[in-house]
């Protein structure tokens, strides 16, 4: 039993990042380990957890299990969590209580629980208490391993625990199963070493490692000729790209790296203020198939609550920021993350968040009310801001925000745009989907036949979260 351990996780070194490119190995006999099983994987939480479920089903399938929908087929069932917030901590936990009975329906079922959550040790500590009945907990870093865990687990018939808390290393050797047939997720970095107060992804995801391009521009490369017609890089702080790198190479060269092999579409995420530089606003403005869209978390507009938060930058210099990108990214829409109800956050310290909101008139946001994380800094603040405040100005930022996301779509009306069409949509019966250059969704009448193919649609009618439109 290997459990997680938050000063470990916390620690950084000056070690490299090892790069391996043959960890993940199967033998023959793995191989046939769920030859006619079936396994069923929940996703919680962000795009890099839902990339890692698809390195995950890749792995599950090279070993003979083949996916099912339906949890009551399932020979396995995983839940992939995310720790940023605690409604997912007891999201995921209602969910295993629900499993328990299945487990002792079919004792054969294989349970288990990765990702972030893995990686707390309080999570540990509730699941050897209260769930000792799973089968297996693997952590992020621990996903190669995979199939001896399985393994492992089977022949003990008890629960399997296996989670790194190191700073990480790199596997590159890992295969995916992706998700859509045009779009993928690319991993550029891993981890983060920001360590703003409230966040725990520096010490469920590791130390900030970076991908050797080669690596990156060779995977983009191989999906450009398997026909694939965007890719979104991904990664914490996608800006910081190659500063722990011995190689005099950072994000703006990556951006024009990978506009150059000829994709139609590259996306990015997440930005911090911190990193941006004018090279790479620079690149994003000369590479048309770099989209105008940055996903820019403000978090606060105080500079009292952005200092309390560690986040490095002031109002001014965020204003600044968004100012430069606005005025040299021609149509650049501008995203961001905010978080209301941080320790000691007073009106005043509210109102100078409103005060950048009417400023800036972001596209949109996600608003979230701050989430006391075991073992941050931000989790030993006197939590002073009562969840009545905290939900009544969640409220009020939410309505801001709403009426500028409805302004901006506002601007699409009769306008032209263009969208990869990814498929039919969900929720609206009969309508497919796409996404604007500036990340704005579509939904447009039409056959399958469009599904994968770069339309041009004529906007008929904007709402606060989505624009209907006419395919041309
Ligand atoms: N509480 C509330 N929101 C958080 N985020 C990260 N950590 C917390 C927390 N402890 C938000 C930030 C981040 C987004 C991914 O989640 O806004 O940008
Ligand atoms: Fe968390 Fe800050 Fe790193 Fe983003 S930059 S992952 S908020 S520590």
């Amino acid at each position: 039993m290997l459990k997680p351990d938050l000063n470990e996780a916390k620690k950084r070194t000056k070690d490299k990042a090892l790069v391996y490119t043959d960890k993940y190995q199967i033998t023959d006999e793995l191989k046939k380990l769920g030859i006619n099983k079936k396994y069923f994987i929940r996703t919680y939480g962000c795009q890099m957890n839902e990339h890692d479920t698809e390195n995950i089903k890749a792995i599950l399938e090279d070993m003979s299990f083949t996916e099912t929908s339906k949890i009551e087929d399932a020979d396995l069932i995983l839940l992939n969590t995310c720790a940023i917030r605690e409604n997912v901590h007891y999201k995921v936990f209602g969910f295993l209580g629900q499993l328990k009975s299945l487990k002792q329906q079919k004792p054969h079922v294989i349970i288990g629980l990765c990702g972030c959550m893995a990686q707390e040790e309080v999570v540990i500590e509730e699941i050897l208490k209260k769930y000792s009945w799973l089968d297996i907990v693997f952590g992020t870093h621990n996903i190669h391993n995979l199939p001896n865990i399985l393994e492992r687990a089977l022949a003990k018939k008890e629960l399997e625990i296996e989670v790194f808390s190191n700073e990480g290393d790199i596997y590159e050797n890992i295969p995916a199963k992706r998700e859509s047939k045009y779009k993928a997720w690319v991993n550029i970095m891993y981890g983060c070493d920001k360590f703003c107060t409230y966040c725990i992804v520096p010490y469920t995801r590791g130390k900030q490692r970076s991908r050797l391009p080669e690596y990156i521009i060779n995977e983009v490369k191989e999906l450009v000729k398997e026909g694939y017609l965007e890719v979104t890089l991904l990664g914490q702080n996608v800006n910081a790209y190659g500063k722990d790198l011995d190689i005099n190479y950072n994000m703006a060269n990556l951006l024009e790296d990978v506009a150059k092999t000829g994709i139609k579409i590259v996306r990015f995420l997440t930005s911090h203020p911190w990193d941006f530089t004018d090279d790479m606003i620079e690149v994003i403005k000369n590479n048309s198939n770099i989209m105008p869209h940055i996903h820019l978390p403000l978090q606060s507009g105080s500079d009292k609550i952005l200092k309390l938060m560690g986040r490095r930058y002031t109002k001014e210099d965020y204003i600044k920021l968004y100012n430069k990108l606005k005025e040299n990214i021609p149509n650049c829409a501008i995203t961001t993350d905010i978080i209301v109800g941080f320790p000691n956050e007073t009106e005043e310290d509210f109102n100078e968040t409103l005060d950048v909101v009417n400023k800036c008139q972001f596209d949109s946001a996600f608003t979230f009310i701050f989430s006391p994380r075991v073992g941050t800094p931000a989790a030993k603040m006197k939590d002073n801001v009562d969840i009545e405040t905290k939900e009544k100005r969640l409220q009020q930022l939410n309505e801001l925000i709403n009426y500028y996301a409805l302004e901006a779509n506002k601007k699409y009306l009769n306008k032209t745009v263009t969208v990869l069409i990814e498929g039919f949509s969900e929720k609206k019966d009969g309508l497919l989907f796409g996404y604007t250059d500036t990340m704005k969704l579509v939904n447009v009448k039409g056959e399958e036949k469009y599904i994968g193919k770069i339309v041009d649609v004529k906007i008929t009618e904007t709402k606060t979260w989505s624009l209907d439109g006419k395919i041309c």
